[in-house]
């Protein structure tokens, strides 16, 4: 923190703001005091000027393109790591030693099953259900059933608590996709790896024995690790908000998993694949980008642009590699791919796209990946809710760990009617 001072002057009358800083990023002027001090709020919808908390988890640079959790470039993690590694990472601020990196993926297997009554909420969903509609409601309802780790004031509740939930939303994400296609539930096999245990549930049938590819399962665990945490984006700040208001985890993730699914947030990648095969064929990109430009036409380029990266994001560099590991193990194409370079490389070399600092995002090419595993589209978010959970438990706890936490209440710029008497409706 720093001595610096940020002044204000509101109709001639000064007022001095502190400046706090980080450890690196942008210095913020303190403005707690603001309103104690001239009346006066400040007036940020969308937060495109505030932090709105202290973090140590994550931090992105988005002008650099850079992104770290816990100091370590995302590249180096999604190369040389494990998303069971980057979870004990961003939950506990350190690499586990193999000792303890052991016994956390032990713990995490231990909690993948799902209470049996749990499982029959299953059957109150249309078989046609979104998936994400199916996992607000089954994520809400773990409240219901872990009584034993719902008291925020424990840390030993909030570690069983967020253990319980990273294990289990691989569970409840296979359960959903089994159930819209009316497959029989698979249950977790513990001796499989995180990943590989996922694929298994999502992919196997009680009749055989299911083989998991060890590139598929390399691959996935990439993008779980990709999708793991990213500061204070739409869904992550949904969470805290909730939670700070002392709800319970569990539903504190409902909440999360509620606001990811738009479209402009973890939507995206489903929309961003169904654009690619609407667009088709490479000769009908430029169509599609004047669409994109054209401010009369609600189009835009899905996948691409984002509130915080000004130039490539780099969890898209790595998906991009990662497309063509996992055409080669599966030994399979898709011209879909060829759209997506040709779109991103035309885009890039326009004016519009350059000016306006529009990059593909990680959305543009996760779905390329996944749809050549074999998840529909529909899953896609499903797969990002599963990963982000490990980063909205981290921040949860954070924000509760922290003795000065209170409730989060923004407040507003009123511009309905003035005060005025209320009138009979004979009168009116
Ligand atoms: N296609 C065309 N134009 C775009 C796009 C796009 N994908 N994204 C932004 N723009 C334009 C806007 O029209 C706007 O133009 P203007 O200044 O002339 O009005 C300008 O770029 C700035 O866009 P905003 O929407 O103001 O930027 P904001 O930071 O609020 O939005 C967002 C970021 C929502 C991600 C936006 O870029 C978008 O809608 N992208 C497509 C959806 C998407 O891929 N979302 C995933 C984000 S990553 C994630 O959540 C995991």
């Amino acid at each position: 923190m720093a001595d610096n001072q940020a002044k204000l002057t509101v109709d001639g009358a000064g007022f001095d703001l502190p400046v706090m800083q980080g450890t690196t990023g942008p210095d913020v002027v303190d403005i707690r005091k603001l309103y104690g001090q001239t009346g006066m709020f400040t007036f940020d919808p969308g937060y495109k000027s505030t932090a709105s908390c202290e973090s140590a988890l994550t931090y992105i640079d988005g002008e650099e393109g850079v992104l770290l959790h816990r100091g370590y470039p995302i590249g180096q993690l999604a190369e040389q790591s494990s998303f069971m590694e980057v979870s004990y990472l961003l939950l506990n601020g350190e690499l586990p030693t193999a000792d303890e990196l052991d016994k956390f993926t032990y713990t995490i297997s231990r909690h993948t099953m799902l209470h049996e009554q749990l499982a029959r909420f299953y059957q109150g969903f249309r078989r046609d259900a979104h998936p994400m509609a199916i996992m607000c409601g089954v994520v809400g309802a773990l409240s219901a059933f872990y009584h034993d780790s719902t008291d925020i004031a424990d840390p030993e509740h909030r570690r069983i608590s967020s253990h319980r939930l990273i294990a289990k939303m691989p569970t409840i994400a296979a359960m959903a996709y089994k159930y819209s296609i009316g497959q029989p539930f698979m249950q977790p096999k513990n001796s499989l790896s995180y990943t590989g245990n996922f694929l298994q549930m999502t992919f196997g049938v009680p009749a055989e024995e299911y083989e998991v590819l060890p590139a598929v399962e390399r691959a996935m665990d990439k993008i779980f690790i990709l999708h793991a945490d990213h500061e204070q984006n739409a869904s992550t700040s949904t969470v805290r908000l909730a939670g700070s208001s002392g709800a319970n985890p569990f539903a504190c993730m409902a909440a999360g998993i509620a606001c990811l699914w738009g479209p402009a947030h973890g939507g995206a990648n489903e929309a961003a694949l169904e654009m690619l095969r609407e667009i088709g064929t490479p000769d009908r990109i430029p169509h599609y980008i004047e669409r994109a430009k054209d401010k009369n036409d609600p189009f835009r380029l899905m996948g691409f642009g984002h509130r915080v990266y000004k130039n490539y994001d780099p969890r898209a560099t790595v998906m991009q590699k990662t497309v063509r590991e996992v055409f080669e193990a599966l030994n399979v194409q898709d011209p879909v791919f060829e759209t997506a370079l040709r779109l991103e490389e035309l885009a890039l070399s326009d004016d519009y796209f350059i000016e306006k600092k529009l990059f593909p995002n990680v959305d543009f090419y996760s779905g390329v990946i996944l749809s050549a595993i074999g998840f529909p589209t529909t899953m896609f978010t499903v797969l990002f809710a599963l990963a982000r959970t490990v980063g909205w438990v981290a921040q949860w706890n954070e924000m509760i760990s922290d003795p000065a936490q209170v409730i989060g209440r923004p407040r507003q710029l009123y511009t309905g009617p003035t005060e005025r008497d209320y009138v009979p409706v004979a009168q009116r």
